[in-house]
């Protein structure tokens, strides 16, 4: 049952890139170390902001951004969807401990060792108008997921969001696979909204949570290298290149991910200068529908 218009595939109840749905078996078959962190969220949650903070906690350095997230040598993103000779997953084997690792899958899909050898998991979530707002401009800018869904308007976009239409939807049942384990000792919730507003208390409890309690030095620089102006500078981002004829800039152009901003905007609320108010009364009936899940039960955002 694919989306005949997208390149979008379920997969156990799951809206997959055709990519990632090849990558599925390799990822059953992961063989997680107990020492392995693992970042999981729904994208546009804030994932990369904890992996900046979760690498400086643990080995003090950061590589570069780019329009997909951090440098995949430092990360395996095990459920990537694009073509990388060989994938990140491929290397994991041979690299050293503790290893990062990224996924956006459901707890049910997570690989069984990591829930077997009890990884540490930190889970990011994020206001979900502001997640629609985050995801409506990457699927509209980067090829790689360009044909994952409508984006002629943000209105349509919205609609396919609300409809879970988009890649890794259901966002509710993500959020819900993972709150189910809250309780674990395991498991860590932080909320995009929290990293925002109070990093230093934020950036404690998962340093705490990883065993590696900070000293005030090392947390105002990781306070200070996780600020949004600051992983901006770490960006790599392929310039335009100017046209010079009139005839060729009036041509349509088509996204190349080349004027895209991976660090696009990091705020909270922004989603205030998209939303029509109609549309935000739509989203809002959606959410506030979903909250009402037994599984979400004491959730909030
Ligand atoms: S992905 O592709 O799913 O891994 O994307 P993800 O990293 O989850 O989310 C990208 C959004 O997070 C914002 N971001 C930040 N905000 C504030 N401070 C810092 N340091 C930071 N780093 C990343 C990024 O800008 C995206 O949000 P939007 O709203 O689009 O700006």
């Amino acid at each position: 049952p694919d989306d005949p218009q997208y390149d979008l595939h379920l997969y156990r109840g799951l809206w997959l890139l055709s990519g990632s749905v090849k990558m599925m078996p390799k990822v059953a078959k992961m063989r997680a170390r107990p020492d392995d962190i693992v970042v999981a969220s729904f994208p546009k949650s804030g994932t990369t902001w904890m992996q900046a903070i979760v690498q400086l906690i643990m080995y003090r350095t950061l590589g570069t951004i780019t329009r997909v997230g951090l440098s995949e040598n430092d990360w395996c993103f095990l459920d990537l969807a694009h073509n990388a000779d060989p994938m990140p997953i491929d290397l994991l084997d041979e690299q050293m401990s503790p290893r990062l690792i990224k996924t956006h899958l459901p707890w049910d899909l997570l690989p069984k060792s990591i829930v077997e050898k009890k990884c540490k998991m930190i889970y990011v979530y994020r206001n979900p108008k502001d997640v629609m707002v985050s995801l409506y401009h990457f699927c509209k800018n980067v090829p790689e997921v360009i044909h994952s869904c409508p984006h002629e308007t943000f209105e349509e976009f919205v609609q396919a969001f609300l409809k879970d239409r988009v890649i890794y939807a259901p966002y509710f049942e993500n959020i819900a696979s993972f709150w189910q384990h809250r309780g674990d000792a395991n498991v860590l919730f932080v909320a995009y909204e929290d990293m925002s507003s109070k990093p230093q208390e934020t950036i404690s409890r998962v340093a705490n949570f990883l065993g590696e309690p900070l000293d005030k030095e090392t947390l105002d620089m990781i306070v200070r290298k996780t600020s949004f102006g600051e992983m901006k500078k770490s960006e790599n981002v392929k310039r335009i290149i100017r046209r010079s004829s009139i005839a060729q800039s009036l041509a349509p152009r088509k996204p190349d991910g080349t004027n895209f901003h991976f660090l696009r905007c990091g705020k909270t609320e922004e989603w205030r200068k998209e939303f029509s108010p109609e549309l935000a009364a739509t989203a809002d009936k959606w959410v506030t529908e979903n909250l009402a899940a037994a599984q979400l039960a004491g959730f909030s955002f």
